[in-house]
């Protein structure tokens, strides 16, 4: 495990395999992961799912996987930093070790990343450094790359720009739309998220500055 990392300290099979999920949305991502996780193909368990909008269809998905599932609003804080750290309070009352960000659109500020240094993973729906931000897909068609993606990513302070995880490639087709591109890594991010997670979770790695070095066995 990477000396980097907070994961090291942590007894084999508790803390580190207990995941937090953040969404905004649908969360088939984090579907993906519980399907992982039923399937024995990620060797964690989901500890909590927290949404910052109440009718995300996650929320859901969670609950009817039996897992406990709830909406910590942004709005109605004094700053973000107060948001973020009640997010850390929520997570780390739950023994949580490692947090998987699933399509939760909000910035993730110090609070959260003191909390959980190296121990937070995006995923993101483009090759990054290519298209960062929102509307991947879409910018990906309008520019007229041949390929695009998905990233799997540790979470620094900067959008979309820590040390890489896993990528996968798709095609890009001189027939897609931003919808049927989106279709097309969305299948990718359901297979390349659960990997990345049991990458990060299986130690064996190290940062050498930005990048993400597997030891040399
Ligand atoms: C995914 O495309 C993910 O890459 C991006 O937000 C989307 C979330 O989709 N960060 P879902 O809620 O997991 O279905």
């Amino acid at each position: 495990m990477s000396p980097e990392s907070n994961l090291d300290a942590d007894p084999p099979g508790h803390r580190k395999r207990r995941l937090g999920v953040l969404i905004s949305g649908r969360g088939s991502n984090l579907q993906a992961l519980i399907d992982a996780t039923c399937e024995g193909r990620l060797d964690a368990s989901i500890a909590v799912v927290i949404s910052n909008v109440e009718d995300a269809g996650g929320l859901e998905r969670a609950r009817a996987a039996g897992i406990e599932a709830l909406c910590v609003s942004h709005r109605g804080w004094g700053s973000r930093d107060e948001y973020d750290a009640a997010l850390a309070r929520e997570l780390k009352a739950r023994d949580v070790g490692l947090v998987c960000l699933a399509g939760f659109m909000r910035r993730i500020g110090a609070p959260l990343l003191d909390a959980f240094p190296n121990a937070i993973l995006n995923i993101h729906p483009s090759l990054l450094p290519a298209f960062p931000g929102t509307d991947a897909q879409r910018l990906a068609v309008e520019y007229g790359v041949k390929v695009s993606g998905v990233t799997v990513h540790l979470v620094n302070a900067d959008l979309d720009a820590g040390p890489i995880i896993v990528q996968r490639s798709v095609p890009v087709l001189d027939t897609d739309t931003a919808e049927t591109l989106a279709a097309r890594i969305l299948l990718e991010e359901h297979r390349a998220y659960p990997e990345a997670v049991q990458l990060v979770l299986d130690g064996g790695w190290n940062l050498e500055g930005r990048r993400l070095v597997r030891n040399r066995v």
